[in-house]
């Protein structure tokens, strides 16, 4: 049986009076939620803040990206072993928005996502469609390309070492939920094509599904049968809402 979990990312938003706020909020509810995975994923410079307020409670951290190189001339850039310094446990990889503002191409992706498993995070692998994507009717050849430049570049075993989410480019910040249905259909088709491959690595591995989860739809979403939780935007930002979510999980 796959835990669920529910991944906050915040994305460029917070400040430090905020993100103290939220993250009170959250430790003050997040006993309740059960069985239910946690992890809050802020803006690197709150990092340390953020891991030290979580110390001792059950949620956990990670970033929203990570550079695909270990140190060195990179400007700007985070490595792996500085977010293990802070007690990171996830790094997000291949966001839609890395992918479409920051020219992300699959093979940057999969780097990252090994430079993740070296430093020993577990990579949310982030992959999905966009609309025009959608409406060509290549939604699935989209995914498995994203997916595969990882499988070449690492292996089927390591996807068994990370998270997936799956979050629709057109349903992300714009309010336009995936019907439970159409999410499930695109997880179905992920973990099918990992089952190809390894069954033992499809059994395990958690598929979230990610794009405007709120308190209202999120039940539905991680009822169905290969939803395994949610990477939640704008509804993470308000204790309130991101802990229903996390109800919605138990
Ligand atoms: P959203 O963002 O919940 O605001 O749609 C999801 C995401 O980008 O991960």
């Amino acid at each position: 049986m796959r835990q669920t979990l529910v991944a906050g990312n915040w994305k460029l938003n917070g400040s430090l009076d905020s993100i103290k706020q939220l993250v009170a909020g959250i430790t003050a509810g997040a006993g309740g939620t059960g069985d239910t995975q946690i992890a809050v994923c802020p803006p690197f410079v709150y990092i340390p803040l953020v891991s030290n307020l979580l110390a001792g409670s059950k949620v956990a951290i990670g970033s929203q990206d990570i550079a695909d190189q270990e140190a060195g001339a990179f400007t700007g850039e985070i490595s792996g072993a500085m977010l293990n310094d802070f007690s990171c446990t996830y790094a997000i990889v291949g966001h839609s928005e890395r992918r479409a503002l920051y020219a992300e191409d699959d093979e940057l992706v999969a780097r990252k996502f090994a430079a993740a498993r070296k430093a020993g995070l577990t990579p949310i692998l982030c992959v999905g469609e966009t609309l025009e994507e959608r409406e060509q009717g290549i939604t699935e050849d989209v995914v498995a390309r994203q997916l595969d430049a990882v499988i070449k570049l690492e292996s089927i075993a390591a996807i068994g070492e990370a998270v997936v989410a799956y979050e629709p480019v057109w349903a992300i910040g714009t309010g336009k939920t995936a019907s439970p249905q159409q999410a499930q259909d695109v997880h179905a088709f992920i973990r099918g094509k990992l089952a190809g491959l390894d069954q033992a690595v499809a059994d395990k591995v958690q598929i979230l599904y990610g794009g405007s989860v709120k308190g209202s739809n999120a039940k539905e979403l991680f009822s169905m049968q290969d939803i395994d939780g949610g990477l939640i935007g704008g509804a993470s930002l308000a204790a309130d809402d991101f802990l229903a979510i996390c109800m919605a999980g138990t």
